[in-house]
C-alpha cells in the first residue's frame, strides 16, 4: 500500500534520528492538552455548481428515509490536540447517529474506527461503532487492514452506512476495526477520515467520501477547505474542515490554484524554496498532507534551509534542531507553488523544546524525504488550503487568523 510505504520512509528517516520528534502523528501517545474548537463560520455558496443535484437528493432521501439530504456545505469544527500535533473533528455515523472523533487526513483515503466487537486496548480506549444499533447499516464483509510506518496496524471488515460531516451525509463504505495495535490506545482520535483520492483506498474499488458526495451532488462545490489553527497564533481555536465550500474570510488575497500532478495523495509541484525571499535553489514534487505534523523535505533542502538559520544544527539524535528563541523571529521560509511563494514563519520551525536545557527545539522542517516532500501541518497552519477534487487542484492562500 502506497501510504504505508511513504509514511514508512518518513518515519524511518526520522526514527533513525530520534524517537521523540513528532514527525508522523499517526498514531501518537500524548493527549493531555486539548483545546475545544468553537464557532460556526459563514459559508460561501456557489450557484455555478450543478450536477443534477435534485435528482440525486430525491433518490437518496428515498433510500435513507431517516435523513434529509440537501446540497449544502458541512462545517466540521476541529480540535487542536497536544499543541498542533493532531487535529480532529466529530463525524456522525449510522441511524441514529453514533459520534466519532476522526483525524481528517489528506494523506490517506480509508475511513475507519473501532467496531464494538473489538476488544483490544487500541479499540476499547475509544468510541466503538455498534452496527446492530444502526438501522441504515449494511454488511459488506470484505476484510480490510491498514498499517503505518511506526508498526501500528488496524484491521477488520468493511461495512456501509450513512456518514455525516457537519450536516452533509452520504452512504459510505467504512472500515470497522476488530483489531487495533496498542499504539492507538493513547491517541486522541477514534480513527481516521481519509481525504485522499480513491487509488489510495486499501481495498481496491472502494469510493471515498468525496467521490460519493460529488457523485451524489450533496456538496455545493466539489471541494474541502481547511482552516488549521495554531496554538502559537490563536490558541488553536476555531479550526474547521469545510466540506463543499470555501471560506473567504480565512485567507488574504486570492487563492493560487496548483494542479494535482498525480492523483492519490494531493501531489503538486514545489518549484522553489526561499529564505526571506532569497531562492535556495531547491524543488521537488510534494504532497499537501493534513495527516503529517511537520514539513518533511529532502536532506539537501533541509540542509539549505537550516544553513540559513543561525544556531541550527543537524543533531544525530534529534534531527534538525533550531534555537527555541526563533519563536520571536519574523523571518520566513517559503515554498513556491503555482508561481506564488507561501511563507512558513521561522517561529513555527521552533516546533518543540528538546527539554534538555540546551535552549534548542526540534525543527518543524526535517529532511529524509528525498522523493516526495510532505507539506504537513506546519505549512497548512500558515496557509489556507482548498482540496478541489472536482478540478484536481489545490488552492492555497496565506491564512488570516
Ligand atoms: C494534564 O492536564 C491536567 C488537567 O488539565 C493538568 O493538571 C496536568 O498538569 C496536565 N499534565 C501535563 C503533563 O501536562
Ligand atoms: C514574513 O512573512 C510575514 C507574513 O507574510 C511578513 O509580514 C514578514 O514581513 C515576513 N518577514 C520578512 C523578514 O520578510
Amino acid at each position: 500500500m502506497k501510504i504505508t510505504l511513504l509514511i514508512s520512509l518518513a518515519a524511518a528517516a526520522v526514527l533513525a534520528m530520534t524517537d521523540a520528534a513528532p514527525i508522523n502523528r499517526r498514531p501518537h501517545g500524548t493527549t493531555n492538552r486539548t483545546l475545544r474548537a468553537g464557532h460556526a463560520i459563514p459559508l460561501t455558496r456557489n450557484s455555478n455548481f450543478k450536477q443534477n443535484t435534485r435528482g440525486h437528493i430525491a433518490k437518496l432521501n428515498r433510500r435513507y428515509p431517516g435523513i434529509n439530504i440537501l446540497a449544502s456545505t458541512g462545517n466540521v469544527p476541529l480540535t487542536d490536540s497536544n499543541p498542533d500535533l493532531e487535529y480532529y473533528g466529530t463525524v456522525s455515523v449510522g441511524t441514529p447517529a453514533q459520534d466519532f472523533k476522526l483525524d481528517f487526513d489528506t494523506g490517506s483515503s480509508d475511513i475507519w474506527f473501532p467496531s464494538s466487537t473489538c476488544t483490544t486496548s487500541g479499540c476499547t480506549a475509544h468510541a466503538q461503532f455498534n452496527s446492530k444499533k444502526s438501522s441504515t447499516y449494511k454488511k459488506d464483509g470484505r476484510p480490510w487492514s491498514v498499517s503505518y510506518g511506526d508498526g501500528s496496524t488496524a484491521s477488520g471488515i468493511l461495512g456501509t452506512d450513512v456518514v455525516n460531516v457537519g450536516g452533509v451525509s452520504v452512504s459510505q463504505t467504512i472500515g470497522l476495526a476488530t483489531d487495533e495495535s496498542s499504539q492507538f490506545a493513547s491517541g486522541p482520535s477514534d480513527g481516521l477520515f481519509g481525504l485522499g483520492f480513491n487509488s489510495l483506498e486499501s481495498v481496491s474499488g472502494v469510493k471515498t467520501f468525496m467521490d460519493n458526495a460529488i457523485a451524489q451532488g450533496v456538496l455545493e462545490q466539489p471541494v474541502i477547505s481547511v482552516f488549521m489553527p495554531s496554538v502559537r497564533r490563536n490558541g488553536g481555536v476555531g479550526g474547521e474542515y469545510l466540506f463543499g465550500g470555501i471560506d473567504k474570510s480565512r485567507y488574504s488575497g486570492d487563492l493560487t490554484y496548483v494542479p494535482v500532478s498525480q492523483e492519490g495523495y494531493w501531489q503538486i509541484a514545489i518549484d522553489d524554496v526561499g529564505y526571506n525571499g532569497q531562492s535556495l535553489g531547491q524543488s521537488s514534487q510534494g504532497i499537501v498532507d493534513t495527516g503529517t505534523t511537520l514539513v518533511i523535505v529532502s536532506d539537501d533542502a533541509a540542509k539549505a534551509i537550516h544553513d540559513s538559520i543561525q544556531g541550527a544544527s543537524n543533531d544525530p539524535n534529534n534531527g534538525w534542531v533550531v534555537p527555541c528563541s526563533l519563536k520571536d523571529s519574523s523571518d520566513n521560509v517559503s515554498f513556491t507553488m503555482g508561481g506564488t511563494a507561501f511563507n512558513v514563519p521561522l517561529a513555527d520551525l521552533a516546533y518543540e523544546d528538546l527539554g534538555d536545557g540546551s535552549g534548542n527545539c526540534f525543527s518543524g522542517v526535517q529532511g529524509g524525504q528525498n522523493d516526495l516532500w510532505i507539506l504537513g501541518d506546519v505549512f497548512i497552519k500558515n496557509n489556507y488550503c482548498v482540496f478541489d477534487q472536482g478540478n484536481s487542484q489545490v488552492g492555497i492562500a496565506p491564512l488570516v487568523y
